[in-house]
């Protein structure tokens, strides 16, 4: 049962966001195996921004949306992964409707699938799919995600298309000896067929807890990057090699505040300049010679140019305008609201860590059933008190 201080945090989330009939929308970016950057789902399109010597041009990306069986990008925390050898990308929790669901994008045939996928549940190897971090392994093309502390994998094989059968994440187990991680949201990055985490309760400044892939091994101690990053939560985006598997990933704390850059070929980190544009919803990629970031919540698109083993503490974040993302492209619809693009910024900025975006979203639409966004606005958010009734989706808005 949901407490009322729950609700209460929830509620402020759902009412800023506009009307409840139109899903929110999370747009994300890759790359093709040419590095041409791909933006999917800003207002219902696809885009191919193409390589980085375009990414100024004003205007100049192609339009790539194709209809069939393309995931509607409505998910909580829809993230997209580059399959190097298949030149595919692998779009998660993309479909509200199926978040389970792997939507594969064919980069070569431009054309979409679904791939279904089963979910394990049951104790500790419940596999939340509002609540999991996930990096997809360059030269095994497996998934591995931390859900709840609980490691799990799946293994696409060479996908480029959907398997008519389902396929299904496994479990792994838990780092014992890194703790109790059952509360723990998981910055992860991967490096050299190894997974790094970042934030892990216990560890030092600078350091990362490990979980050696092709061992299955989760590495007791810690290993130590020759810097102070802060242990707190981020997101990552790992350098691409052309050829090859990555050696060093980007840190970026949510507070936005520097652009870490770890080598775990010499152990060492480049402290950058951080993104102009804070947000801690932002989603990053980086190809070979640059990370990209996209805040749909803001309307920004840029990049911090970067040339793998060589000092990069001159480079520069730049905005890409090839494509253009407008402000509350993180909403599909800013009309029922004139706030809702603002507001919703900072809603993903602060919920990230307490609320789960699945869970705080179907809460709200079983609210938003009874409640008018109208009557809602219009009342004001802290002159609600609201009661939960279990048993059923009634959710009860008394007016003071
Ligand atoms: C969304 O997923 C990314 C990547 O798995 C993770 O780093 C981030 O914390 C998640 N954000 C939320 C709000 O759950
Ligand atoms: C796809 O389906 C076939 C036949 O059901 C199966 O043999 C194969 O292993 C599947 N591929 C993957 C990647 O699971
Ligand atoms: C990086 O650290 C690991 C583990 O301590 C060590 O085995 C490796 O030799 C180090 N690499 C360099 C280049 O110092
Ligand atoms: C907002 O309304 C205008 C005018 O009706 C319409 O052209 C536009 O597409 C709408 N935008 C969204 C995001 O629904
Ligand atoms: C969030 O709200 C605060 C206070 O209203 C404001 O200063 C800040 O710029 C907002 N952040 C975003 C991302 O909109
Ligand atoms: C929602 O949160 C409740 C309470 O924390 C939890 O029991 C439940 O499993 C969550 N449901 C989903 C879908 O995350």
């Amino acid at each position: 049962m949901l407490s009322p201080t729950v609700v209460s945090l929830l509620l402020p989330l759902f009412l800023l966001s506009g009307d409840a009939r139109h899903a929110k929308a999370d747009p994300c970016i890759a790359m093709d195996t040419g590095f041409n950057l791909l933006v999917f789902g800003v207002d219902g399109k696809d885009w191919n921004a193409g390589t980085q010597d375009t990414w100024t041009s004003e205007g100049s990306a192609t339009d790539i949306t194709a209809a069939a069986n393309r995931p509607p990008f409505d998910g909580a925390n829809t993230t997209c992964y580059l399959a190097q050898f298949y030149n595919a990308v692998y779009v998660l929790n993309g479909d509200a409707s199926d978040a389970s669901a792997v939507y594969i994008y064919d980069a070569g045939a431009k054309s979409w699938s679904k791939q279904s996928v089963d979910v394990p549940s049951g104790g500790a190897h419940t596999f939340d799919t509002s609540d999991f971090g996930a990096i997809l392994d360059h030269d095994t093309n497996v998934f591995y995600a931390m859900s709840k502390g609980e490691v799990f994998f799946l293994n696409m094989g060479s996908l480029t298309a959907a398997n008519g059968s389902a396929l299904s994440w496994t479990d792994v187990g838990a780092p014992e000896a890194w703790g109790d991680l059952s509360s723990y949201e998981p910055t992860m990055a991967l490096a050299q067929n190894h997974i790094h985490f970042i934030g892990v309760p216990g560890l030092q400044p600078g350091q990362a807890d490990i979980f050696v892939i092709h061992f299955s091994f989760f590495q007791p101690e810690a290993q130590s990057y020759g810097s102070d990053f802060s242990q707190t939560h981020g997101q990552t985006a790992s350098f691409f090699q052309t050829d090859g598997v990555q050696q060093e990933f980007a840190f970026i704390p949510d507070d936005g505040s520097a652009t870490y850059v770890i080598n775990v070929e010499s152990n060492s980190t480049q402290t950058l300049a951080g993104p102009s544009v804070k947000d801690a919803g932002a989603k990053y990629f980086a190809g070979v010679t640059s990370l990209v970031q996209l805040s749909a919540a803001q309307g920004e698109l840029q990049f911090l140019p970067y040339t793998q083993e060589s000092d990069n503490s001159a480079a520069s974040w730049t905005k890409i305008t090839s494509v253009s993302v407008p402000a509350g492209s993180d909403s599909s619809s800013s009309n029922s609201s004139s706030s809702s693009s603002s507001s919703s910024g900072n809603s993903s900025a602060t919920g990230s860590s307490t609320a789960s975006g699945a869970n705080a979203s179907s809460t709200s639409s079983s609210a938003a059933s009874g409640l008018s966004a109208t009557a809602a606005a219009a009342a004001g958010m802290q002159t609600l008190m609201m009661t939960t009734l279990v048993g059923g989706v009634a959710l009860i808005a008394v007016l003071l």
